[in-house]
């Protein structure tokens, strides 16, 4: 027999392939539009794929939240939804599944992540306090400032550099943190903002060795930490792969372990944990959670369903326990580490390591002759949606909004693009779509030209700003 010439995807890397651990029952047709309509649809959408129509789109990579695929037993699970206004039963199912994999005493539903993040933010800062973290996000930054606090960043620096190969990049930089608590005093510090995995650096994870250490400090000087759950089960993932020690752990011991080094967590629940929306807040001290309780009243509902439907809660329930299944959790990294490699492979400049939930384009590589303040990152989001119909989204400086003291631009190190990738939604063939579209992009991007921002909001202002070309 001839040597045979085509090889599967697993050959392709050395070793035997792997699968997805599901098979897909119902499906959604998509489709692309043609070159001219992709055209009109940017232009009338200012270059922000925030403003295109979702069924002008034909792989939509704009965010991994809330655009997961649920299982049967989640759809099953919405037709248990008990709609009572108090008590329902999908609460304490709910608040069950929490203490069992996150391990925190009291929950607070929330109707998704900034609603948690608004809630915590108002119970704990004081105006004039600091809140140091690893590297800041859009949302959770702002409440923190909204509640009158200022946001440190003190992410290790290996963070800042898209090719720096350190496995934990999402871990607090402790000198830099023990420096701000000597100088501002720890009553300045209204608590850590930790985050696992950070999502602005890229979906890097956090070591438990520094979410260890971090305790460590918190104890020393009396300071509360509270975990950005988002991303936490991939965080465990990453542990598990990397982390000496953890090889044999479940990535649900994993998760468990890491969580009970802080004093509680936010949480988006559009990612992790499989569903289309909702969120918690949970803590460990009774006093907190009895004005946390107070809070939710006012701003998401009862604290029984703060937000949510009963068969929202439901879905989200069952999508915790699915979401730690060793199963799930590595076929979905590994899928955004097989886009990541074939990337890196034919040279495109993306940020190293590949993280958990999505590809980071480094647009500074990719268009070197665009200045910052000429939005490259927009310009390449807005170029690969053009050329193929693909939807990401910035994350550079239109995302880092402007700096409150001077009204300057703040410019941040990394000037990204992000590819995120939904749960459960698509196939290895779209992740080769999408490559090959990424690499035409690339070869012929000497000619792409920077944009200018012609409407800003306020607040915000990756999600409805609009530019048009230089
Ligand atoms: C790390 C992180 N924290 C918080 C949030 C905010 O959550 P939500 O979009 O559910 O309000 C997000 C959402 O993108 C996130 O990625």
């Amino acid at each position: 027999m001839t040597k045979p010439k085509y090889k599967t995807m697993g050959q392709q890397f050395g070793r035997r392939s792997w699968a997805e651990p599901w098979k897909i029952k119902m499906v959604e047709p998509i489709k692309m539009l043609t070159r001219e309509e992709r055209e009109k649809a940017i232009l009338d959408a200012g270059h922000n794929t925030f403003l295109l129509r979702s069924e002008d789109v034909y792989i939509d990579l704009l965010t991994d939240s809330g655009t997961n695929a649920m299982s049967d037993r989640q759809w099953a699970g919405i037709m248990l939804g008990d709609e009572a206004y108090a008590g329902s039963r999908n609460f304490y199912n709910l608040e069950d599944a929490m203490r069992d994999h996150y391990g925190y005493k009291y929950l607070v539903p929330t109707h998704q992540g900034r609603g948690a993040e608004h809630l915590i933010s108002q119970a704990v800062i004081e105006p004039g306090q600091y809140v140091p973290g690893n590297m800041y996000f859009t949302t959770t930054r702002l409440h923190q400032e909204l509640a009158g606090g200022t946001f440190v960043d003190v992410i290790v620096e290996e963070a800042h550099d898209p090719s720096d190969l350190h496995p934990f990049k999402g871990n607090v930089d402790l000198e830099k943190l023990e420096d701000l608590v000597k100088r501002e005093g720890a009553e300045k510090i209204a608590y850590i903002s930790l985050a696992g995995t950070v999502n602005m650096a890229g979906g890097q994870p956090v070591s438990m060795a520094n979410a260890k250490a971090l305790r460590a400090l918190g104890d020393q000087y009396n300071i509360r930490i509270f975990l950005d759950a988002t991303r936490a089960a991939e965080n465990a993932y990453f542990i598990q792969q990397r982390e000496e020690g953890y090889q044999d752990k479940s990535v649900a011991e994993i998760l468990l372990e890491f969580c009970s080094y802080t004093d509680g967590a936010w949480m988006s629940a559009k990612k992790d944990h499989l569903v289309n929306i909702g969120g918690w807040l949970a803590v460990n001290d009774a006093e907190l959670f009895d004005q946390l309780r107070n809070l939710v009243v006012v701003y998401e509902g009862l604290h029984t369903y703060g937000g949510m439907a009963g068969r929202d809660m439901e879905a989200l329930a069952i999508g915790i326990v699915e979401s730690v299944d060793d199963h799930h959790i590595s076929s979905r990294v590994e899928q955004v580490q097989y886009l990541g490699a074939i990337m890196l492979d034919w040279g495109i400049p993306i940020m190293q390591p590949v993280g958990g939930h999505a590809i980071f384009l480094d647009a500074r590589s990719f268009y070197p002759h665009i200045p910052q303040d000429q939005f490259p990152a927009q310009v390449l989001a807005s170029q690969l949606y053009l050329d193929s119909g693909i939807r990401g989204m910035e994350r550079g400086i239109v995302s880092a909004g402007r700096d409150p003291e001077t009204g300057d631009h703040r410019y941040p190190k990394l000037e990204l693009t992000r590819l995120a990738i939904p749960r459960r939604v698509y196939t290895q063939s779209h992740m080769d779509v999408v490559v090959e579209a990424t690499k035409e992009l690339y070869d012929n991007r000497e000619q792409t030209r920077g944009l200018k921002m012609v409407y800003e909001p306020k607040q915000l202002r990756f999600f409805q700003g609009r530019f048009e070309s230089l």
